[in-house]
């Protein structure tokens, strides 16, 4: 994880840093540092904790003076987050300062290698060996050092460098960890994405593994491993600053909640039209893509394509997981075909058996996420057909999967999902109609009034926000509890999966989730007077297995809280309180349910006090294993 910038401008470097990484906090926030580099000195500041403490050590910035320098915000990996583990590091030398988003896997055997050279190391981290490596290298030429230096490493990385011989100037070369060039006026930036900097600069440009890319004030350059000067066509991005910005909302999660309604529009926008669903996007209708953005949106399945597909292998980690967990149910229901669904992180090392025939679909926010990139990497050595379904525009999975499927939710900041998740599930939907239209699996009249209840949500997730005072009554009954339940079937396990995921995360109830029929291989032993059981009973065909379910929690002293729909009767003489979503076909209400529980997790979390949008031990993008 982590977040890096750097800036080299006209102006005082230090405070745009602390500025930039305002926005990138979210990646990271144990420990916070910057260096700036100022006629042949590189002057640094690091603290411990949230930010705010390198705001006040160093007076919001002001006490480094330069024009030129970099900075750092830390999810700790290697070391304990303390002062000396904080980023930048400092080669011993002191001629080098550097940041780091990433692994570096073999940094042991080249801090062995460094020791026996005579070098000392101050911290525990990775990040220390690649800076201790640039001096050992350096012998007049930084480009040859960082050359000899990145051939070393293997493992992940985005790193800024500052050199005491390099005035005005700062390098950047990234492998597998996201790294965007701003290019502004009379000033540049490297991010770990793009809000960091929007405020300055619209126009970006996404270097390629290795391109080793020089910035000043006035220019960047790029070069490849054999220091040929390389092109990477820069790209102009839409969002606007308010997109990333609170916007008089207390946290970004709710805000993001809030946004979801226009969010599914854009989702939507491009794709639904009436009764049909068009995936192919400007990519496959105006031939290349632009090349700056290598996959550009869209996704087509030809005659021959749907005859050979057998199988869809959805993999994804967190909540874009749940999200994909209603797409298989989707997906296989409307479109027959088999789907396996996999974390990330079990299906890079389950020797999974795909071929060409295979479509492999990932799912990302981010588009960072490590393990997601490892399983589409296999996927894709495998013979399979990939498909991204990601939200940052131009992220390592949008670039290298065979084709990527936009979810344009805007720029996420909460830590915990909520539009990404919304919009994920929607493009699932509109892909399960895409091939089931194609594939005659649906009838005509099950797809219309699929495709209008998709259209619809936005106006219905405007009503459950519009009515959103029961969910915050049910928050200030139950927000003291130490725990929760969450029990469903069918779609309404999926959803209930992220309904649990959502309140841990952000208020640290411990919040399960088991499929309702589960319950008595075990779980219900648990179940006690009082306890607190959040049933999703949305879905009408499997409704009565559901409420069965809860009367047998209800017997044992369980207190209920049911999410069901208007056409549903008989839960509220079983649940104390009852939730209620508007009537619409099983499969397309858990989007706008999952709405309803995004909405109780933030407010239990805000009657607990917890910091919402940074959650203690995570960050957004999990770029490491
Ligand atoms: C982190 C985030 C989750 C997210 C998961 C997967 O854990 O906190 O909200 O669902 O990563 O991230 P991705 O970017 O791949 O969707």
């Amino acid at each position: 994880m982590c977040g890096i910038i750097g800036y080299a401008g006209d102006k005082q470097a230090a405070p745009l840093l602390l500025e930039g990484l305002t926005n990138l906090e979210y990646r990271g926030y144990d420990s916070s540092g910057i260096a700036v580099l100022n006629d042949g000195d590189i002057s640094m500041k690091k603290a411990k904790g949230r930010l705010k403490n390198l705001f006040e050590l160093t007076g919001g910035g002001n006490a480094l003076k330069g024009t030129t320098g970099i900075g750092h915000t830390r999810w700790a990996t290697h070391g304990e987050p303390n002062d000396v583990n904080s980023h930048p590091h400092l080669s011993g030398s002191g001629q080098f300062a550097v940041v780091h988003n990433g692994i570096i896997e073999n940094y042991l055997d080249i801090r062995e290698f460094l020791i026996q050279k005579g070098y000392k190391f101050r911290s525990q981290t990775d990040t220390e060996t690649v800076v201790q490596l640039l001096d050992y290298y350096y012998k007049g030429d930084i480009f040859e050092a960082i050359g000899k230096t990145i051939n070393k490493l293997t493992g992940s990385y985005a790193l800024g460098i500052l050199s005491v011989h390099e005035n005005g100037k700062f390098y950047a070369v990234r492998k597998d960890s996201p790294l965007v060039i701003g290019l502004g006026e009379g000033e540049n930036f490297i991010a770990s994405d793009i809000p960091a900097v929007l405020k300055h600069t619209r126009r970006f440009i996404l270097p390629e593994d290795k391109d080793v890319v020089v910035v000043t004030s006035s220019s960047v350059d790029i070069f490849d491993m054999n220091r040929e000067s390389v092109t990477r066509e820069p790209y102009t991005v839409d969002w606007d600053i308010e997109a990333a910005a609170k916007d008089g909302y207390p946290h970004y999660m709710l805000k993001e909640i809030f946004e979801q309604p226009k969010a599914l529009e854009q989702t939507m926008g491009t794709r639904l039209f009436g009764d049909t669903v068009r995936l192919e996007g400007e990519k496959y209708a105006k031939g290349e893509p632009n090349p700056a953005l290598k996959a550009k949106d869209g996704f087509r399945l030809t005659e021959r394509d749907l005859e050979n597909l057998n199988k869809i292998f959805i993999i994804a980690c967190g909540s874009s997981y749940h999200a994909g967990m209603i797409g298989k149910y989707f997906i296989e229901s409307t479109c027959r075909v088999p789907v396996e669904i996999d974390l990330a992180s079990e299906f890079r090392y389950r020797r999974p058996i795909l071929d060409k025939h295979s479509l492999t679909v990932v799912i990302s926010q981010s588009g960072e996420t490590a393990d997601t990139i490892a399983a589409l990497r296999e996927a894709k050595r495998l013979g399979s057909r990939t498909l991204g379904i990601v939200n940052v525009i131009g992220s390592t999975i949008a670039r290298e999967a065979d084709d990527v499927l936009y979810t344009f939710a805007g720029p996420e900041m909460a830590v915990a999902t909520t539009k990404g998740y919304t919009t994920q599930v929607t493009v699932l939907q509109l892909l399960g109609l895409y091939i089931a239209e194609k594939k005659g699996t649906i009838s005509a009249e099950k797809n219309a009034r699929y495709l209008a209840e998709i259209a619809a949500l936005p106006d219905v997730i405007r009503g459950i926000l519009g009515n959103q005072t029961q969910l915050q009554q049910l928050a200030s009954e139950y927000f003291g509890g130490d725990k929760a339940f969450f029990i469903g079937r069918g779609m309404d396990y999926a959803l209930s999966l992220e309904g649990a995921l959502k309140l841990k995360e952000i208020s640290y109830v411990h919040a399960e989730c088991y499929a309702a029929g589960e319950l008595k291989h075990g779980t219900i032993s648990l179940i006690e007077e009082n306890s607190l059981v959040i049933a999703c009973a949305t879905g009408s065909e499997l409704f009565d297995k559901t409420l069965s379910n809860v009367k047998e929690v209800v017997s044992r002293g369980a207190t209920v809280i049911a999410l069901v729909t208007k056409n549903s009767s008989g839960m509220e003489k079983e649940a104390k309180h009852v939730i209620t979503m508007p009537a619409m076909s099983d499969e397309t209400v858990p989007c706008a349910a999952a709405v309803a529980l995004q909405l109780f997790a933030y407010y239990v979390a805000a009657q607990r006090g917890c910091d919402i949008d940074k959650p203690r031990n995570l960050a957004k993008a999990v770029t490491v294993e």
